[in-house]
């Protein structure tokens, strides 16, 4: 039995990588042709069944070494449910009686469109294990590449569709594979959905026969359904216990993520690039590679599940040096909201040297400071200094702002172009249209298509100059429309559908050339708030814009839903002028502050409004986040109480991995009646450890609340912080061993 078992590199003790753990492993059962890996809490296993069709084993909990994994043979229900369909396949090829969600369909230039993937060969590699399937008949071969990481258990799946042929073959439908979960009655779907001004919006439903299509059709990630899912049991899962699968693409463009029952009970999640409109020619010999799939698993909660997905974006997703964390996020200013498109040398000076005042540590000059852009209907695509606002180009500006003890950051939008630009008007065939057609203008702008190898190729040009001309250390990246009438003009009429990949790929290597020639500069993904965030761009870019809508309340909210899927160290969120200029709502400048706290701080307010105390109170602030930051970005998230719309109460608490500090922060948009608040228990204290507590504007504690108290006490007895009124807050900071 024992010699039939071929493992991974991975075993403990053998293998000479320091990067490697005991605690990840891949191996393969030639008697039982089952495929098992293993990684933190995880056992995930697949199989090539009796017609050599790949078939999901297992996905859950940790198994112990040398349980037995294996299922039985599956056959089908009846004459309407053949073996194809009811067997859970990894990676299902269009074809042989499948009527539930294909991975793989092809059409040939002969007429035929069946499609059956059996297993050929596999690998057994460092991370994981490559599979290669191909069909019964056709050289088509698809390179399936398993991995997991060593920590926290999340499998990364991708597929590479090679045509052998000798002709072209079309790619109807490329998925990166389906997960498969265990029969159940009881599952829901934890997804986000939203627009702009209200991303990230929490949305449960049961999970039952008839597909939930999670997409985009926007050509980027967009807004209306992150590609990002959860699914929990009901009755069982809460955010502090119970099991929970959970995962998202890494990919920015078009997306489809869809969960279904089928017939047989089982639960499968399968994700890759949108279909819709999908058409990839593929020649002799060339290949497709899909996005990457990632899921995780965990017994303990929603809470978990977030923190497994932290842990590894900050990890394995992130840009960083191979042995360090994401460098942290800097305090910025951002002239956005001060000034929109008004922006000069003088007025950008006077804002620079008020926020140097309250510890500002990166300055932020937003849209407005080239080409001819004095509102959104011009100047997009002239990436050249306005020289009435800066009449001797951008350097004096910088060097203030150096001066200041400041880095200086840039916006751009750089995909875009209005159709007043000297641009447009030089190449008005590099936007996204069909020839002949009306273009379709959002925000009066245009989508340049990135496709083009001389549209990639001028953007890197320019891009690149700015930042070697000048001192920049950080560039905003917007994105401010999705694409219409989505035609490449100049392609052949059956490569017009590979714009939905080809430009995102060439998005990638723009940023992947500008972060090599660069190494020092920064970038944040944009889209008009938070519609590009996803693993793909977070894989490229060092942090992320959650939403447009600043006001402290709804962003709790907004937080709450983002912090579910994605690391709130990627999280920029501003502390802006009040009323707010969304929604008009009021609130004190304490109370933006310990909102804005809990993700990346920026501060995009009109400092010329602000009296002397609003600076006193702000460089209060500032400075406690400087303490608390690297735990609020590196630390665990606990959702301690939820935020639900209506009447928003918050609290959370961020601990450090080592446990030496937390950071907890409790608001409420109002109070009523003299109704008690519940004692807040913190979690993830070491309970032996003894920490001092203090708040973080410096006042008194509340009554009864102990300066010093063991992590069990704080976790236990827990503490009473009666909030009274509208918009009130609270921010603690606690330190381990004072
Ligand atoms: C949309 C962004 O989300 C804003 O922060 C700002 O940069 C504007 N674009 C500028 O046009």
């Amino acid at each position: 039995m024992q010699a039939r078992l071929i493992r991974g590199v991975l075993l403990a003790g053998l293998c000479l990588s320091p990067l490697a753990s005991a605690s990840a492993e891949s191996a393969y059962d030639a008697g039982t042709r089952v495929f098992r890996l293993d990684g933190g809490d995880v056992t995930y296993a697949f199989k090539v069944d009796g017609q050599g069709l790949l078939q999901s084993v297992y996905w859950g909990a940790r198994l112990a070494n040398g349980d037995p994994v294996d299922s039985p043979a599956i056959k089908g229900l009846s004459g309407f449910d053949v073996a194809a369909n009811v067997v859970p396949q990894e990676h299902a090829g269009w074809g042989g009686g499948l009527f539930a969600e294909a991975a793989l369909k092809i059409a040939f230039p002969d007429g035929n469109r069946d499609l059956v993937l059996v297993y050929a060969a596999h690998r057994l590699e460092r991370d994981g294990v490559t599979v290669q399937l191909r069909d019964i008949s056709r050289p088509v071969n698809v390179t399936l590449r398993y991995t997991i990481d060593r920590d926290t258990g999340i499998v990364g799946r991708s597929a590479t569709i090679v045509n052998g042929t000798a002709g072209d073959i079309r790619v109807d439908q490329a998925m990166s594979g389906t997960y498969v979960l265990p029969v159940g009655r009881d599952y829901q779907l934890n997804f986000l959905t939203g627009r702009w001004g209200a991303e990230w919006t929490r949305q449960q439903r049961p999970v039952s026969a008839g597909a939930t299509v999670l997409e985009s059709r926007r050509g980027s990630t967009g807004s209306e359904n992150n590609p990002f899912f959860a699914i929990s049991r009901a009755g069982a899962t809460t955010e502090a216990d119970g099991p929970v699968w959970f995962g998202a693409l890494a990919w920015s463009g078009s997306h489809r993520i869809t969960v279904d029952q089928d017939v047989a009970g089982r639960v499968r999640v399968t994700g890759g690039y949108n279909p819709f409109d999908f058409a990839y020619r593929l020649g002799a010999g060339e290949k497709l590679e899909t996005p990457i799939f990632y899921a995780g698993h965990t017994g303990r909660g929603m809470g978990e599940a977030s923190r497994l997905f932290h842990r590894f974006q900050r990890d394995t997703i992130l840009p960083h040096a191979a042995d360090k964390a994401p460098a942290l996020r800097k305090i910025l200013y951002n002239s956005w909201e001060a000034t929109e498109f008004k922006v000069d040398e003088a007025g950008q000076v006077a804002l620079a040297g008020k926020a140097a005042k309250i510890g500002v540590e990166r300055f932020v000059m937003d849209d407005g400071w080239f080409g001819a852009r004095n509102n959104d209907k011009a100047g997009l695509g002239d990436w050249t200094v306005n020289r009435q606002k800066f009449p001797n180009g951008l350097k004096p500006l910088i060097s203030r702002v150096n001066a200041l003890g400041m880095e200086f950051g840039l916006w751009v939008e750089p995909e875009m172009v209005n159709a007043d630009s000297d641009l447009y008007r030089a190449h008005p065939d590099w936007v996204i249209a069909f020839d002949g057609r009306p273009r379709t203008e959002g925000r009066n702008q245009m989508v340049l298509n990135l496709a083009k190898p001389e549209v990639r190729d001028h953007l890197l040009k320019v891009l690149d100059e700015l930042l070697t001309t000048n001192r920049i250390a950080f560039l905003k990246w917007d994105y401010n429309r999705n694409w219409s009438e989505p035609g490449w003009l100049g392609a052949a009429p059956a490569d017009q559908q590979r714009i939905w990949v080809d430009y995102v790929r060439n998005l990638y290597g723009i940023l992947a050339e500008l972060r090599r020639r660069h190494p020092g500069v920064e970038i944040e993904s944009c889209s008009g708030g938070g519609g590009r965030v996803d693993l793909g761009i977070m894989g490229l870019t060092d942090q992320v814009w959650a939403s447009d809508n600043t006001d402290p309340v709804d962003r709790l909210l907004i937080q709450d839903g983002f912090t579910q899927a994605y690391a709130p160290g990627t999280m920029m969120a501003w502390v802006t002028d009040s009323p707010n200029w969304l929604n008009k709502r009021s609130t004190p400048l304490s109370f933006r502050f310990l909102s804005a706290m809990q993700g990346g701080l920026g501060i995009g307010t009109n400092l010329n409004h602000w009296v002397a105390e609003d600076f006193a109170t702000a460089s209060t602030y500032v400075a406690a986040y400087k303490r608390i930051r690297a735990t609020v970005q590196r630390g665990d998230l606990y959702r301690l109480v939820r935020p639900t719309p209506g009447d928003v109460e918050s609290t959370t608490l961020y601990v450090a991995a080592d446990k030496s500090q937390a950071a907890l922060f409790t608001l409420v948009q109002g109070t009523h009646r003299l109704d008690p608040r519940t004692p807040i228990r913190l979690q993830g204290l070491d309970p032996a450890a003894r920490y001092r507590i203090e708040r973080m504007d410096g006042a008194a504690l509340p009554e009864g609340v102990p300066a010093v108290a063991s992590g069990a006490y704080w976790m236990g007895r827990g503490l009473d912080v009666p909030l009274r009124g509208d918009f009130q807050g609270a921010g603690f900071i606690l330190t381990r061993g004072s």
